[in-house]
This record gives structure tokens, C-alpha cells and sequence, in this order.
């Protein structure tokens, strides 16, 4: 308003003055024209009369003057003539013109001294007029002077509208020039100004979204790109400076392998720690004549391997890589992994026999299908039985033979395969830390309950100090089934277990991956999911990935059928995406495993043979062991990943996509039947039997805005990285030595 006014009054100064320097002008230049004009006139005038009608005024008949200079006066259109005589008489032309006269005297008598006419102008009676004396010399002279009187007011008159006209220009002028400047104010600055206040108020809270909408065209286009740049920019730095800060204040409390080794040293206190499994972390294989290391496809082994390898230790495993002997030491030890020993792993020969009925058998036809709810029916027979007891008894024995001496040794056994453990360790080592980690999920007690050998396995787990599981629901459900099929006192207060005067605790530990802050931004980018599928001759832009071993429980041929739906219910998305899935052969003696394979690679076919073209297809099968750093380039490039697991206890596969995103994008599509889908809340949750639902969770993780899946992934990285697998075995193992 203030600015309003300000301006306003300028122009109408500035316009003003203006207007009154060229009035003052054009009035001047008008008055003087008009008056030489006037002074001309009278005196061209009073030449003529002077000439010519001299004869007249001579003649001393007064009337006969008067009359004369009077029809003079109206011819000539003057105000009036006056004869001075030298006898000091004067004639006027007219009455009216007598009171002039007190104004001419002095002139007349300067006139007559100086012998030449004068001229001056007075008013009278508000009116303005011109008198013009011309003195009379002759030798009979009888006058000595003849005023003529001309009417002068009509100058002043022009010369005030002059004056006027020019006012109400400036008055008009003013009030257009104000109005349009007021216009241009309103529409031109305040408007504009208004919009970038708007804008940069967007731009202080971040709120880009804002900005997008409605980008004006003209010349604020640019300043608002500008400010969009500015605002991303701010925004970007802002969510960085944030994270920084985070990380910093986190980095005091995340876990890491150094961390680990310092408090397990605590921990133990000089004493050994060993791990017992049935899965080794490395194996050996022939391959044409050399000997190749592999690290198996396992969850548990993905698991435990940095565990060992910050730590140092023992770990017992089966050896069933055809090269496995060959590597070990009389003692049936090597020093691994390969490139940098820093642990020792103890190799188990199993027999013919006791691989098919202990592991094949009762543990992976047994109590795998028992535990998942897979529906795949599970088989028990009595030799399998038989078989799970006597490697149970042989590891038992590895176990005291390595632990020979001491007292209170640390053994953390790992999975299924050996729940008898437990309690033949304690058997000969009441003293030892013993803990059992369950890494599948446990049933309710009905499910769990038609195993035959139910009280056999429970009692045989109750040995341990510590059972853990994944989520705190199986650990209700181990409880449940306890409270139901053995004389044993559940304490719900604090999830432990009394039986015959032993306690176990039963607690969850969401097991987790090896990643840490130096993980955290590996300052590799995303990588272009076009060129690794053109590497496979596939040309899409779009990929997805899975990686499983292929097993009936993982979901593999439920997430094919929903690519399928996808691509029927998105035909857009023809030759535009593919899905890649790692699929490692996984106890393919079993039938049930065998016929998943066939069941995998027919679906695939299928779904590929109804829509591929000449350079696409919809599903890339990648059917054998992939390596980790064969994986990884898979895992940064995807736009998404799928886990459909029908039923798993974590699925860390789900957690390692998660730690390969450094760009912190892409979508997890994960199914709510993994222990993972309660910690990766980021995730698009997805009921993989409802194949619509995850069809969808296709469309929607593919059209996510890249805003959303930022904040949908750091949250997943920021979860993992506070529990990652050094913090799962820093409470796993503070819980064993916290028992007495
Ligand atoms: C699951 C089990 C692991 C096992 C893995 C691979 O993740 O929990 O203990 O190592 O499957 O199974 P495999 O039979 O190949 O050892």
C-alpha cells in the first residue's frame, strides 16, 4: 500500500511538474505572440489614423472629433480613441472610456516630452486593457497626443485557459497513468511476488510436490525452475545431512565383526566356542581337475559365516562337497575361508545311509515339511528315526572330543538337523553354555504334534540353555506344544521352560546379514537392468528378481503365476520387464524337491512361450548355484525383488537386496509368511497365494514413485544395520552367558 501511494504520488509530482514548466512555456510564448500581436495591430492602427485622419482631430468642432473617433473606434474594434489638446481638453470616443484617462496621464506627458509614443497596459474594473500613445507634432497643432485603447483582457483570458485546458490534461493524465500503474503493481509485481513467496515458502519446507504443480510459462518460468532445482537440491542435502547425523549417532551402537570379536572375548573368557551344523560353510568340489570352493545356498550359512569369521572358533559340519576330503588334515580340519583363514572347520563324513535317512529322510522329508506350513505332507519312518539319533550321537561326540578339557565350553547348534543335540551334550557336559537356534519356523502344537517321535525331540532340544527362534509367535508356539505333550513347567513370565530341574530360555532372535555402516553406501550406483538382461539377449527395461533355493516351501511357481497376471492385467508391460530368478537345485533326491524343479522350469516355460517375442521374454531362469558376487550385480540393478515364501522362518535373501540398494531404491514385494515381512515394514507385504493381490504388488512397486521407495528402503537399510548379524550374536550369546 505504502508502495502504492509512494509511486503514485511521484507520477503525479513528476506529471505535474511536467505539465507546469510547458504551460509556463506555451503560456508565455502565447502571451507574448498575442500581445506584439495586439501592440501591432493598435499601432498599425494609429499609423493609418495619423496619416490620414490628422485633418479631422484638428478641426476644433468637439462633437464633430468625438463623433469622428468614435465611428474609428467601432471600425478598428476598439475600446475607444482620446484626443489630448494642448489646452489641456480631451475628447473621449466614448463615456465609458473617460475613467481610463487617470491611467494615461503620466504617459501622455512622458509621450509628449520624449516626442514618441509609448504603450503600457493596466486594468480597470477587472479588465485589462492596452493603451497606445502616439504624441502629435505639426505646425497648427491643436492636439498633442492620441490615446488609442485596445481591449487586452482577452489575452489574460487565452492565457487562463491555457492554464485550465492544461490542468485537466495533468489531472487526467495523472489519474490514467495512476490507475495503470496500480494495475501494473497488482498484476505485474504483487501477483508475480505473491506466487514467488508461495514458492519459496514450498521450497523452505521441501514440499517439491507443491512446486511441480501448475509450473507458470513467461518469464517466471525460469526463476521457478530455478527454485525447483533449488528446493530438490535443499531437500536432497537436508535428507543427507539427516542421515549423516543418524549414522553418526547410530554408528556408536551398530555392531560390527570388531565389535563382536571384543565382546565375545569378554564373553567367553578364554573359553572355546563351537558351532555345530549340518550344512558346512564352504565345500569342496571337483571341477574337471581342479578343486573348486563354494559356499552353499543357505540362509544359515549367509548367517553364521561373518559370526565365525570375526570370531574366530570351531565349527562342525557334514562334508558332502565329492572333494571335501581332500582339503582337510588328518584331523579332518582346514583353516577357512580360503582366502583369509580365520576359523576352523571340522568336517563330519556321513555315510551313504546316514545322508539318506538323516538328512534326506527324517530331517528334510521329516521335519521340514512338519515345521512349514507348506502343505506338503510330512514322511516318517522309523530307519529315518533311527539314523537322526546316531548322527546326533556322532556330533554329540565330535563335540566332547573338541571340547576335551573344558569345562563350560559355548556350543551354538544350528537348525533342525540336530535337536537331539542339546541334550546328549549336556548328558556328558552339564556345564556346558549349550544353545539351540531353530532357523525354520515352529508349528502349532497340533501341526507338530503328528510327529511320532514329538517327546523324543522336545526333551531332546529342552537340554539346551537357550532355544532361539526368529519370531517371538514360534517361540509361543514351541512353548504350546511343550505345555502340551510334556510334564514340563512353562514360565510364560519370562519364556523359559523347567523340566527336571534344568531351564531353558526360549527367546527370539531375528537372525540377520553382515552388514554394517562401511556396508552402508558401498559407493557403487545403480546399475542398468537393460544391460545385465541384455547380457541374456533379453531387451527390457524393467527387471525383477528372486533368488531361492528351489524348494516347495520358497513360493517360486506362485510368483510366476502372478508375473503371468501382471502381464495379463498390464499388457503395457509386455517385452518391457522381466524377472530373473535364481533358483539353486536343492535336495533334489527327494521326489517332492525333484518335481519342484520340473514344476519350476515347466511354469517358466509356459509363461514364457504364451507372451515372449522376438528378443523378450517375460521369466529368465537362471536354474543352478549362484555365487554371492554373482548375485550381487542382480540385486543392485532390479527395480524390484520378490519373495513369496509360503512359509520361512526370516528369508535373509529379502535382507540382502535390502543392503544392496545403496541408492537406497527399488520395492521388496515380500510375503507376510516370512519372518522378515516383521521387521522389513518397507516392503510391499503380499499373501503369495492370492496371486491378484501380487500382481498388483507388481504393478504398484514398478509405478512407485522414487520419493516413496526412498523412504520405504532406508527404513529396511536402518532396521538391518541396528540388527545385523553381529548384533543377533552379541544378545545371543550375552543371553548364554547371562545363564547360570
Ligand atoms: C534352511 C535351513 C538351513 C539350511 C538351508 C539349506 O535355510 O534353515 O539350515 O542350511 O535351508 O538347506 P540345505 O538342506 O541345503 O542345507
Amino acid at each position: 500500500m505504502k508502495l502504492n501511494f509512494a509511486l503514485i504520488l511521484s507520477i503525479i509530482v513528476a506529471v505535474g511538474l511536467v505539465a507546469f514548466v510547458f504551460t509556463v512555456f506555451q503560456s508565455s510564448s502565447e502571451k507574448e505572440s498575442l500581445v506584439s500581436e495586439l501592440k501591432a495591430r493598435t499601432g498599425q492602427i494609429a499609423k493609418e489614423f495619423y496619416s490620414n485622419n490628422l485633418a479631422y482631430i484638428e478641426s476644433n468642432d468637439t462633437e464633430k472629433v468625438r463623433h469622428f473617433i468614435d465611428s474609428v473606434s467601432i471600425h478598428y474594434n476598439l475600446l475607444g480613441i482620446a484626443v489630448y489638446y494642448n489646452n489641456d481638453s480631451v475628447i473621449t470616443s466614448a463615456l465609458a472610456i473617460r475613467p481610463y484617462l487617470a491611467n494615461s496621464t503620466d504617459y501622455v506627458s512622458r509621450a509628449i516630452n520624449a516626442d514618441t509614443t509609448t504603450e503600457s497596459f493596466f486594468t480597470y474594473d477587472k479588465k485589462r486593457v492596452y493603451q497606445f500613445i502616439r504624441p502629435v507634432v505639426r505646425g497648427n497643432i491643436t492636439s498633442n497626443a492620441i490615446i488609442f485603447y485596445s481591449d487586452a483582457q482577452y489575452i489574460k483570458n487565452m492565457i487562463n485557459g491555457i492554464w485550465l485546458r492544461n490542468f485537466v490534461r495533468w489531472f487526467i493524465q495523472a489519474l490514467v497513468i495512476s490507475f495503470v500503474i496500480i494495475m501494473i503493481i497488482r498484476w505485474g509485481i504483487f501477483k508475480p511476488i505473491n506466487k514467488i513467496v508461495n514458492w519459496v515458502h514450498a521450497a523452505r519446507s521441501g514440499n517439491v510436490e507443491f512446486l511441480k504443480r501448475k509450473p507458470p510459462a513467461g518469464f517466471l518460468a525460469p526463476l521457478h525452475k530455478e527454485i525447483v532445482n533449488i528446493t530438490k537440491a535443499m531437500h536432497e542435502a537436508k535428507a543427507v545431512a539427516e542421515e549423516e547425523a543418524r549414522l553418526r549417532s547410530q554408528a556408536e551402537s551398530v555392531w560390527t565383526p570388531e565389535r563382536l570379536k571384543v565382546e565375545m572375548e569378554n564373553l567367553l573368557n578364554g573359553k572355546k566356542m563351537i558351532v555345530v551344523s549340518n550344512r558346512e560353510p564352504y565345500m569342496h568340489i571337483h571341477s574337471g581337475r581342479d578343486i573348486q570352493c563354494i559356499m552353499p545356498a543357505s540362509g544359515m550359512i549367509t548367517a553364521m559365516e561373518p559370526v565365525l569369521k570375526a570370531c574366530g572358533g570351531l565349527w562342525i559340519a557334514s562334508g558332502t562337497g565329492d572333494a571335501d576330503k581332500e582339503m582337510v588334515d588328518a584331523k579332518d580340519k582346514l583353516k577357512v575361508p580360503p582366502e583369509e583363514p580365520s576359523y576352523t572347520l571340522r568336517r563330519m563324513w556321513l555315510t551313504k545311509e546316514e545322508e539318506d535317512h538323516f538328512y534326506y529322510g527324517f530331517s528334510n522329508e521329516g521335519l521340514w515339511p512338519l515345521c512349514h506350513i507348506a502343505h506338503t505332507r510330512p514322511t516318517f519312518r522309523k530307519i529315518d528315526w533311527d539314523y537322526y539319533k546316531k548322527v546326533n550321537e556322532d556330533f554329540a561326540r565330535a563335540v566332547i572330543e573338541e571340547t576335551a578339557g573344558e569345562d563350560d565350553p559355548f556350543v551354538l547348534i544350528q537348525d533342525y538337523h540336530f535337536a537331539l543335540l542339546p541334550a546328549l551334550i549336556k548328558k556328558e557336559k552339564p556345564n556346558a553354555k549349550v544353545a539351540l537356534f531353530w532357523h525354520i519356523p515352529w508349528p502349532n502344537p497340533e501341526s507338530f504334534g503328528i510327529c511320532p517321535w514329538q517327546r523324543d525331540i522336545l526333551t531332546g532340544m529342552l537340554g539346551a540353555d537357550l532355544i532361539g527362534f526368529h519370531t517371538q509367535y514360534h517361540c509361543n508356539h514351541f512353548l504350546e506344544t511343550i505345555n502340551s505333550s510334556l510334564e514340563a513347567r512353562v514360565l510364560w513370565e519370562n519364556f523359559s521352560v523347567n523340566r527336571a530341574g534344568h531351564t531353558t530360555m526360549v527367546k527370539p532372535f531375528p537372525i540377520s546379514i553382515a552388514f554394517t555402516l562401511k556396508d552402508y553406501d558401498d559407493g557403487e550406483g545403480k546399475k542398468d537392468p537393460a544391460l545385465l538382461l541384455s547380457r541374456h539377449n533379453i531387451s527390457a527395461e524393467f527387471m525383477g528378481i528372486g533368488v531361492d533355493r528351489i524348494d516347495y516351501t520358497k513360493g517360486i511357481v506362485e510368483k510366476f503365476l502372478a508375473i503371468e497376471r501382471f502381464l495379463e492385467k498390464n499388457p503395457a508391460y509386455q517385452e518391457r520387464f522381466t524377472f530373473v530368478q535364481i533358483g539353486a537345485p536343492s535336495r533334489t533326491l527327494i521326489k517332492t524337491y525333484s518335481d519342484m524343479v520340473s514344476e519350476v522350469e515347466k511354469e517358466a516355460e509356459r509363461i514364457n512361450w504364451k507372451f515372449k517375442s522376438k528378443n523378450w521374454k517375460p521369466i529368465l531362469l537362471l536354474k543352478h548355484h549362484h555365487s554371492h558376487e554373482e548375485i550381487a550385480p542382480f540385486y543392485s540393478s532390479a527395480n524390484l525383488c520378490m519373495v513369496t515364501s509360503l512359509h520361512d522362518g526370516m528369508n535373509l535373501v529379502a535382507k540382502e537386496f535390502v543392503a544392496a540398494r545403496s541408492q537406497s531404491d527399488g520395492v521388496l514385494i515380500l510375503s507376510r509368511f516370512a519372518g522378515a515381512s516383521q521387521e522389513m515394514q518397507g516392503a510391499i507385504i503380499v499373501n503369495p497365494y492370492d496371486i491378484e493381490k501380487t500382481a498388483d504388488a507388481i504393478k504398484n512397486a514398478l509405478e512407485m514413485p522414487l520419493d516413496e521407495q526412498q523412504f520405504r528402503m532406508k527404513q529396511m537399510r536402518h532396521t538391518i544395520v541396528g540388527n545385523n548379524i553381529y548384533f543377533w550374536a552379541a544378545r545371543l550369546l550375552r543371553t548364554m552367558a547371562a545363564i547360570h
